[in-house]
């Protein structure tokens, strides 16, 4: 079905953004990994998979539309060389999707697209969760110092109740190599 341009445009600025965060929360949840700050690492890299899916949802909704999905396209990567700062540059990433679901949003009213609305609407919500969860790290951070923050951080060995340690399988460490994205990573 032939869609309006002008959100077939919007939707590709959308899909610029989400493959933006993909990329940069990787880098950071594989940063935790590296730290072994375990919590931190399984919740970024779920927030990147949830990304992903996102990205796969407005590929499927331009291929709908009759428009061409530009998946070249990646806006700056902010890489936090420190857990505060990523938590700080993800917020930023965060806004900027929320800003830009709700602008598109609003288009998709005007020219009369209920369903790229839906669509739009539903992950809007998820991005709003995960603002959700880094203002809250943040406050913690705030709180309690960032050194209880990061302890807290540290994956526990769970101990079940047959008294057996179950362990931990860790994923394996990056592969060492050139990146394949040609932005060069700077840690601020
Ligand atoms: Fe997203
Ligand atoms: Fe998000």
């Amino acid at each position: 079905m032939k869609g309006n341009e002008k959100i077939i445009v919007q939707l590709n600025a959308r899909l610029a953004e989400e493959l933006t965060a993909i990329n940069q929360y990787m880098v950071h949840a594989e940063m935790c990994d590296n730290w072994k700050y375990k919590r931190l690492d399984e919740t970024i890299q779920k927030r990147a998979i949830a990304e992903m899916k996102h990205a796969e949802k407005l590929i499927a909704r331009i291929l709908f539309l009759e428009g061409i999905p530009v998946v070249s396209n990646l806006n700056k990567i902010s890489i936090g060389a420190e857990v505060p700062k990523m938590h700080q540059y993800d917020h930023g990433a965060e806004e900027v999707a929320i800003r830009g679901y709700n602008e598109t949003i609003r288009l998709a009213v005007e020219v009369g697209d209920n369903n790229t609305k839906v669509l739009l609407e539903s992950i809007l919500k998820e991005e709003e969760d995960h603002i959700d969860w880094i203002e809250a790290q943040l406050d913690q951070i705030k709180q309690m110092g960032v050194q209880n923050y990061l302890v807290e951080q540290i994956y526990k060995a769970q101990i079940p109740r047959l008294g057996c340690i179950v362990g931990t399988i860790e994923r394996g460490r990056r592969p060492a190599g050139p990146s394949s994205t040609e932005q060069v990573l700077t840690f601020s």
